[in-house]
Protein backbone atom coordinates (compact mmCIF):
# COMPACT_ATOMS: atom_id res chain seq x y z
CA UNK A 1 0.00 0.00 0.00
CA UNK A 2 2.85 2.25 0.85
CA UNK A 3 3.54 3.25 -3.20
CA UNK A 4 -0.05 4.92 -2.68
CA UNK A 5 0.83 6.82 -0.18
CA UNK A 6 3.93 8.11 -2.05
CA UNK A 7 1.62 8.73 -4.88
CA UNK A 8 -0.35 11.06 -3.77
CA UNK A 9 2.08 13.27 -2.11
CA UNK A 10 4.06 13.62 -5.66
CA UNK A 11 0.75 13.91 -7.38
CA UNK A 12 1.33 17.43 -9.21
CA UNK A 13 -1.72 17.83 -10.26
CA UNK A 14 -5.84 17.40 -9.26
CA UNK A 15 -6.42 15.49 -12.57
CA UNK A 16 -3.79 12.89 -11.11
CA UNK A 17 -4.72 12.81 -7.91
CA UNK A 18 -8.33 11.93 -9.72
CA UNK A 19 -6.37 9.29 -11.36
CA UNK A 20 -5.14 7.57 -8.34
CA UNK A 21 -8.16 8.21 -6.45
CA UNK A 22 -9.81 5.87 -9.18
CA UNK A 23 -7.11 3.54 -8.77
CA UNK A 24 -7.31 3.11 -5.13
CA UNK A 25 -11.28 3.72 -4.38
CA UNK A 26 -12.39 2.67 -8.06
CA UNK A 27 -14.78 -0.68 -8.64
CA UNK A 28 -11.63 -2.13 -10.33
CA UNK A 29 -9.31 -0.13 -7.84
CA UNK A 30 -6.82 -1.68 -5.45
CA UNK A 31 -8.65 -1.38 -2.15
CA UNK A 32 -11.89 -3.59 -3.89
CA UNK A 33 -9.13 -6.13 -4.87
CA UNK A 34 -7.84 -6.41 -1.41
CA UNK A 35 -11.17 -6.43 0.19
CA UNK A 36 -12.08 -9.41 -2.56
CA UNK A 37 -8.98 -11.14 -1.42
CA UNK A 38 -10.50 -11.42 2.16
CA UNK A 39 -12.95 -13.81 0.85
CA UNK A 40 -10.55 -16.63 0.73
CA UNK A 41 -9.22 -15.13 3.91
CA UNK A 42 -9.95 -17.80 7.52
CA UNK A 43 -11.59 -15.91 10.23
CA UNK A 44 -8.96 -14.56 12.45
CA UNK A 45 -7.13 -13.56 9.44
CA UNK A 46 -10.38 -11.44 8.15
CA UNK A 47 -11.03 -9.58 10.91
CA UNK A 48 -7.36 -8.36 11.05
CA UNK A 49 -7.14 -8.13 7.28
CA UNK A 50 -10.92 -6.15 7.51
CA UNK A 51 -9.08 -3.68 10.23
CA UNK A 52 -5.89 -2.97 8.10
CA UNK A 53 -7.60 -2.42 5.34
CA UNK A 54 -10.09 0.07 6.28
CA UNK A 55 -7.13 2.05 8.43
CA UNK A 56 -5.58 2.23 4.78
CA UNK A 57 -9.17 2.99 3.45
CA UNK A 58 -9.55 6.07 5.95
CA UNK A 59 -5.83 7.16 6.01
CA UNK A 60 -6.08 7.13 2.26
CA UNK A 61 -9.45 9.29 2.02
CA UNK A 62 -7.65 11.81 4.09
CA UNK A 63 -4.37 11.42 2.47
CA UNK A 64 -6.78 12.61 -0.73
CA UNK A 65 -8.26 15.27 0.42
CA UNK A 66 -5.48 17.06 2.33
CA UNK A 67 -3.34 16.63 -1.23
CA UNK A 68 -6.26 17.82 -3.07
CA UNK A 69 -6.54 20.92 -0.71
CA UNK A 70 -2.76 22.12 -1.29
CA UNK A 71 -3.02 21.79 -4.85
CA UNK A 72 -5.80 23.61 -5.50
CA UNK A 73 -4.50 26.19 -3.61
CA UNK A 74 -1.50 26.05 -5.72
CA UNK A 75 -2.90 26.22 -8.80
CA UNK A 76 -5.49 28.93 -7.46
CA UNK A 77 -1.93 31.04 -7.07
CA UNK A 78 -0.57 30.30 -10.67
CA UNK A 79 -3.80 31.23 -12.19
CA UNK A 80 -4.13 34.69 -10.55
CA UNK A 81 0.32 34.95 -11.11
CA UNK A 82 -0.95 34.52 -14.61
CA UNK A 83 -4.12 36.66 -14.80
CA UNK A 84 -3.01 39.30 -12.80
CA UNK A 85 -3.23 42.87 -14.16
CA UNK A 86 0.47 44.69 -13.24
CA UNK A 87 -1.01 48.35 -12.80
CA UNK A 88 2.29 49.41 -11.79
CA UNK A 89 3.12 49.04 -14.70
CA UNK A 90 2.38 51.66 -17.35
CA UNK A 91 1.11 55.00 -15.43
CA UNK A 92 -1.48 56.57 -18.27
CA UNK A 93 -0.73 60.16 -18.28
CA UNK A 94 -4.43 61.48 -17.28
CA UNK A 95 -4.86 65.31 -17.85
CA UNK A 96 -7.65 66.46 -16.02
CA UNK A 97 -9.38 69.97 -18.36
CA UNK A 98 -10.23 72.68 -16.92
CA UNK A 99 -12.56 76.27 -17.88
CA UNK A 100 -10.37 78.92 -19.72
CA UNK A 101 -9.62 81.66 -17.23
CA UNK A 102 -12.39 83.71 -19.84
CA UNK A 103 -14.87 81.35 -19.43
CA UNK A 104 -14.61 81.23 -15.65
CA UNK A 105 -14.54 85.09 -15.17
CA UNK A 106 -17.47 85.14 -17.76
CA UNK A 107 -19.38 82.41 -15.78
CA UNK A 108 -18.45 84.39 -12.18
CA UNK A 109 -20.18 87.90 -14.33
CA UNK A 110 -23.18 85.82 -15.35
CA UNK A 111 -24.10 84.24 -12.07
CA UNK A 112 -23.89 87.60 -10.75
CA UNK A 113 -26.69 89.54 -12.83
CA UNK A 114 -28.86 86.43 -13.39
CA UNK A 115 -28.87 86.45 -9.38
CA UNK A 116 -30.18 89.96 -9.78
CA UNK A 117 -32.93 88.91 -11.97
CA UNK A 118 -31.15 89.81 -15.55
CA UNK A 119 -32.16 87.26 -18.27
CA UNK A 120 -29.02 86.11 -20.72
CA UNK A 121 -29.12 86.69 -24.45
CA UNK A 122 -27.31 85.36 -27.10
CA UNK A 123 -27.05 86.57 -30.40
CA UNK A 124 -24.92 86.06 -33.65
CA UNK A 125 -21.75 86.62 -34.23
CA UNK A 126 -22.35 87.74 -37.94
CA UNK A 127 -24.36 90.84 -37.72
CA UNK A 128 -25.59 93.61 -39.65
CA UNK A 129 -24.68 97.36 -39.95
CA UNK A 130 -28.36 98.38 -38.70
CA UNK A 131 -27.98 96.04 -35.27
CA UNK A 132 -24.41 96.67 -34.74
CA UNK A 133 -24.29 100.35 -35.69
CA UNK A 134 -27.21 102.38 -37.28
CA UNK A 135 -29.52 101.31 -34.19
CA UNK A 136 -27.08 102.13 -31.56
CA UNK A 137 -27.13 106.10 -32.97
CA UNK A 138 -23.94 105.19 -34.58
CA UNK A 139 -25.23 106.54 -38.54
CA UNK A 140 -22.92 105.37 -41.29
CA UNK A 141 -19.52 108.08 -41.49
CA UNK A 142 -19.84 108.83 -37.94
CA UNK A 143 -16.33 109.08 -36.78
CA UNK A 144 -17.11 107.13 -33.53
CA UNK A 145 -17.12 104.16 -35.85
CA UNK A 146 -13.21 104.55 -35.75
CA UNK A 147 -12.95 103.12 -32.66
CA UNK A 148 -14.58 99.52 -33.73
CA UNK A 149 -13.44 98.70 -36.85
CA UNK A 150 -14.07 95.13 -38.02
CA UNK A 151 -14.51 93.15 -40.88
CA UNK A 152 -17.16 93.56 -43.27
CA UNK A 153 -18.83 91.58 -45.50
CA UNK A 154 -21.38 91.89 -48.72
CA UNK A 155 -24.61 93.37 -47.74
CA UNK A 156 -23.83 94.89 -44.77
CA UNK A 157 -23.17 92.48 -42.81
CA UNK A 158 -19.88 92.06 -40.45
CA UNK A 159 -18.24 90.94 -37.41
CA UNK A 160 -20.12 92.53 -34.55
CA UNK A 161 -17.63 94.93 -32.62
CA UNK A 162 -19.68 94.53 -29.41
CA UNK A 163 -22.57 92.74 -28.04
CA UNK A 164 -24.57 95.93 -28.28
CA UNK A 165 -26.51 94.20 -31.27
CA UNK A 166 -28.59 91.96 -29.02
CA UNK A 167 -29.99 94.79 -26.46
CA UNK A 168 -31.79 96.21 -30.26
CA UNK A 169 -32.78 92.86 -30.89
CA UNK A 170 -34.02 91.98 -27.69
CA UNK A 171 -35.48 95.08 -27.39
CA UNK A 172 -37.23 94.66 -31.03
CA UNK A 173 -38.86 91.17 -30.16
CA UNK A 174 -40.23 92.04 -26.80
CA UNK A 175 -41.97 94.93 -24.95
CA UNK A 176 -40.21 96.69 -22.27
CA UNK A 177 -39.38 96.25 -19.19
CA UNK A 178 -35.91 94.71 -20.24
CA UNK A 179 -33.68 93.21 -17.59
CA UNK A 180 -31.15 91.23 -19.74
CA UNK A 181 -27.48 90.50 -20.06
CA UNK A 182 -25.71 89.89 -23.70
CA UNK A 183 -22.25 87.52 -23.10
CA UNK A 184 -20.02 86.80 -25.94
CA UNK A 185 -17.43 86.86 -28.45
CA UNK A 186 -16.83 90.45 -30.47
CA UNK A 187 -14.54 91.40 -33.03
CA UNK A 188 -12.13 94.58 -33.91
CA UNK A 189 -9.00 96.17 -35.72
CA UNK A 190 -6.57 95.74 -32.75
CA UNK A 191 -4.01 94.02 -31.54
CA UNK A 192 -1.48 94.77 -28.55
CA UNK A 193 -0.65 94.30 -24.80
CA UNK A 194 -4.22 94.70 -23.84
CA UNK A 195 -6.47 94.32 -27.35
CA UNK A 196 -7.01 90.92 -29.51
CA UNK A 197 -8.94 90.78 -32.34
CA UNK A 198 -11.11 88.67 -30.74
CA UNK A 199 -12.45 88.74 -27.46
CA UNK A 200 -15.41 88.55 -24.83
CA UNK A 201 -17.66 90.85 -23.49
CA UNK A 202 -21.00 90.74 -21.28
CA UNK A 203 -23.13 94.05 -22.10
CA UNK A 204 -26.59 95.15 -19.84
CA UNK A 205 -29.16 96.72 -20.56
CA UNK A 206 -32.69 97.72 -17.80
CA UNK A 207 -35.08 99.36 -19.59
CA UNK A 208 -38.70 100.48 -17.41
CA UNK A 209 -41.08 103.18 -17.65
CA UNK A 210 -40.11 106.55 -18.13
CA UNK A 211 -38.71 107.95 -15.10
CA UNK A 212 -38.15 105.13 -13.21
CA UNK A 213 -34.44 104.14 -13.87
CA UNK A 214 -31.81 106.63 -12.95
CA UNK A 215 -28.16 107.18 -13.05
CA UNK A 216 -28.43 106.39 -9.08
CA UNK A 217 -29.61 103.21 -10.01
CA UNK A 218 -26.96 101.84 -11.99
CA UNK A 219 -24.06 103.44 -9.68
CA UNK A 220 -25.81 101.09 -7.15
CA UNK A 221 -25.22 97.93 -9.45
CA UNK A 222 -22.41 98.79 -10.73
CA UNK A 223 -20.51 99.30 -7.49
CA UNK A 224 -21.90 96.21 -5.84
CA UNK A 225 -21.12 94.21 -9.11
CA UNK A 226 -17.56 95.07 -8.99
CA UNK A 227 -17.33 94.73 -5.52
CA UNK A 228 -18.55 90.81 -6.04
CA UNK A 229 -15.45 90.57 -8.70
CA UNK A 230 -12.62 92.41 -7.22
CA UNK A 231 -13.22 92.37 -3.07
CA UNK A 232 -12.84 96.01 -1.35
CA UNK A 233 -12.16 97.74 -4.24
CA UNK A 234 -13.16 101.92 -5.09
CA UNK A 235 -14.94 102.91 -7.70
CA UNK A 236 -15.22 106.02 -9.45
CA UNK A 237 -17.21 107.37 -12.28
CA UNK A 238 -15.75 109.16 -14.68
CA UNK A 239 -17.48 111.51 -17.78
CA UNK A 240 -17.18 109.78 -20.69
CA UNK A 241 -19.07 109.55 -24.14
CA UNK A 242 -20.40 106.56 -26.46
CA UNK A 243 -22.98 107.26 -29.27
CA UNK A 244 -25.88 105.22 -27.66
CA UNK A 245 -26.03 106.52 -24.03
CA UNK A 246 -26.10 109.98 -22.29
CA UNK A 247 -24.52 110.74 -20.12
CA UNK A 248 -21.96 108.30 -20.25
CA UNK A 249 -19.30 107.03 -17.88
CA UNK A 250 -16.24 105.25 -17.93
CA UNK A 251 -15.60 103.13 -14.50
CA UNK A 252 -12.37 103.12 -12.56
CA UNK A 253 -11.77 100.58 -9.90
CA UNK A 254 -8.46 101.06 -7.20
CA UNK A 255 -5.44 99.60 -8.86
CA UNK A 256 -5.93 95.54 -7.71
CA UNK A 257 -2.08 95.66 -7.97
CA UNK A 258 -0.95 98.37 -5.83
CA UNK A 259 -4.20 99.19 -3.78
CA UNK A 260 -4.09 102.62 -5.47
CA UNK A 261 -0.71 103.80 -4.63
CA UNK A 262 0.29 103.92 -7.99
CA UNK A 263 2.44 101.57 -10.39
CA UNK A 264 3.42 100.32 -13.70
CA UNK A 265 0.17 98.61 -14.45
CA UNK A 266 -2.36 101.74 -13.62
CA UNK A 267 0.26 103.85 -15.13
CA UNK A 268 1.00 105.53 -11.90
CA UNK A 269 -2.88 106.45 -11.44
CA UNK A 270 -4.06 104.09 -8.69
CA UNK A 271 -7.17 103.76 -11.17
CA UNK A 272 -7.84 100.96 -13.77
CA UNK A 273 -10.87 101.58 -16.60
CA UNK A 274 -12.92 98.31 -16.42
CA UNK A 275 -15.99 99.30 -17.46
CA UNK A 276 -18.00 102.20 -20.16
CA UNK A 277 -21.51 102.99 -19.26
CA UNK A 278 -24.73 105.48 -18.87
CA UNK A 279 -28.29 106.36 -19.67
CA UNK A 280 -29.73 104.86 -23.36
CA UNK A 281 -29.68 107.31 -25.31
CA UNK A 282 -33.47 108.26 -26.46
CA UNK A 283 -32.27 107.69 -30.48
CA UNK A 284 -31.89 104.50 -29.56
CA UNK A 285 -35.39 103.68 -28.06
CA UNK A 286 -36.67 105.26 -30.95
CA UNK A 287 -34.47 103.13 -33.64
CA UNK A 288 -36.53 100.21 -31.84
CA UNK A 289 -39.94 101.91 -31.49
CA UNK A 290 -39.89 102.54 -27.54
CA UNK A 291 -42.20 105.12 -26.31
CA UNK A 292 -42.20 106.67 -22.45
CA UNK A 293 -39.02 104.73 -21.16
CA UNK A 294 -36.06 104.94 -19.32
CA UNK A 295 -32.69 102.95 -18.94
CA UNK A 296 -29.46 102.28 -18.17
CA UNK A 297 -26.61 100.25 -20.46
CA UNK A 298 -23.52 98.86 -19.53
CA UNK A 299 -20.59 97.01 -21.35
CA UNK A 300 -17.35 95.15 -20.15
CA UNK A 301 -14.37 93.21 -21.61
CA UNK A 302 -13.87 89.85 -19.83
CA UNK A 303 -10.14 89.20 -20.89
CA UNK A 304 -9.36 92.26 -19.10
CA UNK A 305 -11.26 91.28 -16.03
CA UNK A 306 -9.39 87.85 -16.31
CA UNK A 307 -6.48 89.51 -16.48
CA UNK A 308 -6.94 91.63 -13.59
CA UNK A 309 -8.17 89.09 -11.28
CA UNK A 310 -4.94 86.76 -12.28
CA UNK A 311 -2.84 89.13 -12.94
CA UNK A 312 -1.90 88.52 -16.39
CA UNK A 313 0.65 90.96 -18.23
CA UNK A 314 -0.39 90.07 -21.81
CA UNK A 315 -3.55 89.45 -22.47
CA UNK A 316 -2.97 88.45 -26.23
CA UNK A 317 -1.44 85.21 -23.92
CA UNK A 318 -4.88 84.11 -23.28
CA UNK A 319 -5.59 83.04 -26.66
CA UNK A 320 -2.19 81.28 -27.24
CA UNK A 321 -3.67 77.84 -25.93
CA UNK A 322 -0.43 77.56 -24.00
CA UNK A 323 -0.91 74.51 -21.53
CA UNK A 324 1.68 75.81 -19.14
CA UNK A 325 -0.40 79.28 -18.67
CA UNK A 326 -3.43 77.94 -18.59
CA UNK A 327 -2.92 74.79 -16.05
CA UNK A 328 -2.04 77.64 -13.65
CA UNK A 329 -5.55 78.61 -12.96
CA UNK A 330 -7.36 75.44 -13.01
N1 LIG B 1 -20.75 98.85 -26.40
C1 LIG B 1 -19.69 99.54 -25.72
C2 LIG B 1 -18.36 99.06 -26.26
O1 LIG B 1 -18.29 97.97 -26.78
C3 LIG B 1 -19.73 99.32 -24.23
C4 LIG B 1 -20.90 100.04 -23.62
C5 LIG B 1 -22.09 99.38 -23.51
C6 LIG B 1 -20.77 101.32 -23.15
C7 LIG B 1 -23.17 100.03 -22.95
C8 LIG B 1 -21.84 101.96 -22.60
C9 LIG B 1 -23.03 101.32 -22.49
O2 LIG B 1 -17.38 99.75 -26.18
Amino acid sequence: MKEWYDAIKEAQSVEKLEEIRISVFGKKGVLAAEFAKMKSAVNEEKAQLAKELNTHKAALTDELTQRKVVLQTLELEANMKAEAIDVSLYRAKCQSGGLHPVMETMDRIIEYFVAMNFAVKTGNMLEDDFNNFEALNLPKYHPARDMQDTFYFKDEMLLRTHTSPVQIRTMMANKPPIRMIAPGAVFRRDYDLTHTPMFHQVEGLLVDEEGKVSFANLKFILEDFLKYMFGDVEVRFRPSFFPFTEPSAEVDISCVFCKGDGCRVCSKTGWLEVLGCGIVDPNVFDAVGYKNVSGYAFGLGVERFAMLIHHIGDLRSLFEGDIKLLEQFQ
